[in-house]
């Protein structure tokens, strides 16, 4: 008998382990421990034994039952894994198309870098709304009610005092409402004009506004803060220029030119001959503007700045035409894979 059982052992195992599907695997366990099963068998003739022989047989016929659940549950287990490995490992299937990465939008890449130049200047950032009230686009701004930039023409009006900012402008007036000075800010953010677009000029485009306001702030600390600026952005000793303009909301105002990069000075098809490139508007915060955010009279002098990012980007880049900013053409965006 324990012969029988011996024999039983060995080829049981052996078919468990050679089974290679789940329907074989299924197969040796009925031919095994199913109804008719060996094993059942074997268990069935225990009464025809000796009754002294019966608890050693019975027990070692119980150990192999055992042995067997073993062994089909392990060989299951391959199988799945076996089964789930042979799915990956499919040969035969197509290869996998290679992953596109994207690349970062040259222009919020550049709205973050010339954040990242004032910050190192211990500017702090904040953003307004892109749909404004007149009050804050034009009127805190000292536009006077007349001033033809508050113009349909120029102006997307929503309603009748409500509309799509011009100018980041705006966001200096909402802050320093929340805050008093001294303060130093740069607001970036997305402006629209009601323009025909051409190489120079989109209906919207990207600007970030600077103002510092302190005790005792002038003329000269701006300079100094749009000279860092540029020698950062740009690279290098450029020389700069103020020249006198007006906006409403500084007094005095003026316009910033840099050295032309492309010719040096010397003028050339970029500068329009005039060795100079206009990069921001600037100045000294109108009394009037701290009148509107209800700073008191002649405690605080400030400086204000506006520059395009679009137009930086396109200086620093050497891009001709604004629209392509804003047509997402792959092969145009795909330049400045690993530049920016
Ligand atoms: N908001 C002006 C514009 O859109 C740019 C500007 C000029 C902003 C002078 C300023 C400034 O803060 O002082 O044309």
């Amino acid at each position: 008998m324990h012969e029988a059982i011996a024999r039983l052992r060995a080829e049981g195992l052996a078919r468990i382990d050679q089974a290679a599907t789940n329907e074989a695997l299924e197969a040796v366990r009925l031919a095994l421990l199913g109804r008719k099963g060996e094993l059942t068998r074997l268990l069935r003739g225990l009464v025809d034994l000796e009754p002294a022989q019966r608890p050693a047989v019975g027990a070692a016929l119980n150990e192999l039952k055992l042995e067997f659940g073993a062994a089909l549950g392990r060989r299951q287990s391959e199988l799945a894994e076996h089964h789930t490995a042979a799915a990956v490992c499919d040969l035969t299937l197509p290869g996998l198309p290679p992953v596109v990465l994207g690349t970062a939008h040259p222009l919020p890449s550049v709205l973050e870098e010339i954040c990242d130049i004032f910050y190192g200047m211990g500017y702090d950032r904040d953003e307004g709304p892109e749909v404004e009230l007149e009050y804050y686009n034009f009127t805190a701004l000292n536009f006077p009610p007349d001033h033809p930039a508050r113009d349909l023409q120029d102006t997307f009006f929503l309603g009748t005092d409500i509309l799509l900012r011009t100018q980041t402008s705006p966001v200096q007036v909402r802050t320093m409402e929340r805050r008093s000075p001294p303060l130093a800010y740069v607001f970036p953010g997305r402006v629209y004009r009601n323009e025909n677009a051409d190489a120079s000029h989109s209906s919207e485009f990207f600007q970030i506004e600077g103002l510092r306001v302190d005790r005792d702030i002038s003329l000269v600390d701006l300079r100094e803060t749009v000279a860092a600026f540029v020698g950062s952005f740009f690279g290098g000793e450029r020389p700069t220029r103020f020249r006198p303009h007006y906006f409403p909301f500084t007094e005095p105002s003026v316009e910033v030119d840099m050295q032309c990069m492309k010719c040096g000075g010397r003028g050339c098809g970029i500068c329009g001959q005039s060795g100079w490139l206009e990069i921001m508007g600037a100045g000294m915060v109108h009394p009037n503007v701290f009148k509107a955010v209800g700073y008191p009279d002649d405690a605080y002098t400030g400086f204000a700045f506006g520059m395009g990012i679009d137009r930086l980007a396109m200086l620093k880049y050497g891009i001709d035409d604004i629209r392509l900013f804003y047509e997402n053409d792959l092969r145009f965006l795909r330049q400045f894979r690993g530049v920016l």
